[in-house]
């Protein structure tokens, strides 16, 4: 009988691992602090853009290695977005464009992070491999990965 109490236990502790990512913050000046961080690693994928965008638009050339240093950062400001989204801000009154939902949509809100680890990990391998015919298609899709989070998560 007690065995059994224990496996139920367990099992409760390993479902609670798998489906909460999120804590909420612990004070207005925690939830303040992680809203700017979060804001300023956003700032950070939008300084790291700004040359792939250029050069999808022709107004610069393709430069193979800022392709791969800035496809490099990418990736890692992905994982620290998934890292500072883990605070959840939402019963807080602070200034913030994200909208509550991403702690609601746990799950989703993380794949659409994934998405921007993959098309940053793609877009290194692609000018690491000197793709040229795959230059545009593999920027477009990182362009895609901001979209496609912002269109749900994000105020306009
Ligand atoms: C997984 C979701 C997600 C992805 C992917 C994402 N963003 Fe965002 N972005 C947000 C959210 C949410 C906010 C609002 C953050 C806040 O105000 O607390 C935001 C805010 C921003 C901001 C404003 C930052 C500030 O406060 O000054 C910029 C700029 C930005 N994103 C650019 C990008 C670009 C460029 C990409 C793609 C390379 C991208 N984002 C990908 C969710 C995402």
């Amino acid at each position: 009988m007690k065995n059994k109490v224990i496996a139920i236990l367990m099992g409760c502790t390993m479902l609670s691992t798998i489906s909460v990512f999120a804590e909420p913050a612990k004070s207005a000046k925690q939830a303040k602090d992680v809203t700017q961080f979060r804001q300023a690693i956003l700032k950070l994928v939008k300084s790291n853009v700004g040359a792939l965008g250029a050069m999808t638009k022709g107004s610069i050339p393709f430069d193979i290695k800022t392709m791969q240093t800035n496809s490099l950062r990418l990736g890692q400001l992905s994982l620290m977005l998934e890292d500072y989204f883990k605070t959840d801000t939402s019963s807080f009154d602070i200034e913030t464009e994200a909208l509550d939902k991403i702690w609601e949509n746990q799950a989703d809100f993380h794949d659409k992070i994934s998405a921007l680890t993959v098309a940053a990990s793609n877009l290194n391998k692609v000018a690491t491999e000197g793709d040229t015919s795959q230059f545009k298609p593999a920027i477009g899709k990182v362009f895609r990965s901001c979209k496609g989070c912002h269109d749900d998560y994000k105020k306009d």
